[in-house]
């Protein structure tokens, strides 16, 4: 296609480096879009002839049947989808699609492609993230008041309920969605399609034509940065990196959860995977995939980074790479949503188990203090040292949960504590109590709820 200047044909091992199609023939779709855009528009100003459009325009679908058929003769030595196109186009329609490259240049066509493509693949991304959502707010509804330790390094801080905690992960993933819905509304701002090689073009075409067409709000309002940039994959690659590190974060804890140490919960066997050697394991093999993928996504959104950062404008080829790293990071991460989805549905809470956990390690010391506040008018840090020294005295008398500690214990260290006091020691008065808004009392919890079904409809 641009043998003209050569005198001999490139080497094997240029063509291997140089050809994209085995990629980007992802982006037939939207290649075969921009240019029936561009046909139209060349022909609505005079730069073709309808007829030839009309032969364009046919020949174009017909190379889309055979895509979808299976039957399109895919060249590496024709390097990438856009010529591969173009080529056979020309095959089937001869003269006129040698004229469908008027005023454009691939650097235009390909970032318009790219961008349709990354648009389009960040909506569904986000319908993923809606979708777990859902499964979360779902399991959430079951277990509203259900308790489990939460925690802070690791270690039982307070008690908290089962809903609360995968309601968290439903507030992420909502920023997630809005961040990649964001990135694909700022790339439909601008069109790059009529930027040509980088300076514009001297032909008469019509900008605000192919941006409408394709459903773009305006034309790109400068050539060089239309076709030299790709910050609109890179906000794709670092929202979806970002959403990434939050399905990372659940999978870990369903490894801890799922870790017979825990028992927390059980994976389904759809979603377990066996030992060869060790007849007992069910081990969380997806889980730990997906907080490895998610490494990966984050490394995609690097790499383009890296590639960007020192390219000088406009367009240097360096930037054909960034489709591999793209593609990569959103086939990953709808494996990843589609594998947490199927991991949530099919967990089974052990709620006794989490139960117990919550009530060990003193998880509602916090409660005594608040009430020696509240009832003694004790100053907090007093109430703070009094209560360790409770503490302390259970430890020693091997009694692991404040709320089974005698009441004479309590009052050896300070008389005033009554047996009403102790009762606020238990768990589930304690997940009770703590109902401010965002708090994790059952009320609360079933208020969210409500108020993310509402927001899903
Ligand atoms: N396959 C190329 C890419 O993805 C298309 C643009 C080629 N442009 C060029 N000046 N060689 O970047």
């Amino acid at each position: 296609m641009w043998g003209g200047r050569f005198a001999s044909t490139p080497d094997d091992a240029m063509q291997a480096i140089n050809a994209s199609i085995d990629v980007d023939k992802r982006l037939w779709r939207e290649d075969i879009e921009g240019s029936k855009a561009h046909a139209d528009m060349l022909a609505a100003q005079g730069i073709i002839t309808r007829e030839d459009n009309a032969a364009i325009q046919a020949g174009l679908d017909k190379i889309a049947a055979e895509i979808v058929a299976g039957t399109f003769p895919f060249s590496a030595e024709l390097e990438d989808i856009h010529l591969n196109i173009e080529a056979r186009l020309t095959e089937r329609i001869g003269e006129a699609g040698k004229r469908l490259h008027t005023a454009r240049s691939r650097n235009d066509q390909v970032a318009t492609d790219f961008k349709l493509w990354t648009m389009r693949a960040s909506r569904e991304a986000a319908d993923g993230l809606r979708a777990l959502q859902k499964s979360l707010v779902k399991r959430a509804d079951e277990c509203a008041d259900w308790i489990m330790p939460g925690f802070t390094h690791l270690q039982a801080a307070q008690p908290v309920t089962l809903g609360h905690h995968l309601l968290a992960y439903v507030n992420m993933l909502e920023r997630d969605r809005v961040r990649i819905i964001g990135g694909a509304l700022e790339a439909a701002w601008e069109c790059p399609l009529g930027a040509a090689a980088l300076a514009g073009t001297s032909y008469r075409i019509d900008r605000d034509m192919t941006a409408e067409a394709l459903g773009f709000h305006a034309p790109a309002s400068n050539s060089l940065d239309a076709v030299g940039a790709r910050d609109f994959a890179l906000a794709a690659l670092a929202s979806l990196s970002i959403a990434a590190t939050h399905l990372s974060r659940l999978a870990e804890e369903i490894v801890l959860w799922t870790s017979p140490q825990f028992a927390f919960a059980r994976l389904s066997d759809a979603w377990s995977t066996g030992s060869s050697i060790m007849p007992q394991k069910r081990n969380p093999d997806a889980a730990e995939l997906v907080r490895a993928k998610a490494a990966r996504i984050g490394a995609d959104f690097a790499a383009l980074n890296g590639i960007v950062q020192k390219l000088p404008l406009a367009y240097a080829k360096d930037l054909q790479e960034d489709k591999a790293l793209t593609f990569n990071a959103i086939d990953s991460f709808a494996l990843c949503v589609t594998a947490t989805i199927g991991m949530i549905e099919g967990l089974t809470f052990n709620r006794e188990v989490m139960r117990q956990a919550a009530a060990q390690g003193y998880s509602t010391a916090t409660d005594l203090a608040d009430w020696l506040v509240r009832e003694l008018k004790m100053p907090f840090r007093e109430a703070h040292e009094v209560t360790g020294r409770i503490v302390r005295r259970a430890e020693e008398a091997g009694v692991w949960e404040l709320a089974h500690l005698p009441l004479s214990e309590f009052q050896a260290v300070e008389p005033r504590i009554d047996e009403a006091a102790r009762a606020t020691l238990t768990v589930e008065k304690s997940v009770e109590s703590r109902d401010s808004y965002g708090g994790t009392a059952p009320e609360r919890v079933r208020e969210q709820i409500a108020r993310w079904k509402e927001n899903f409809e």
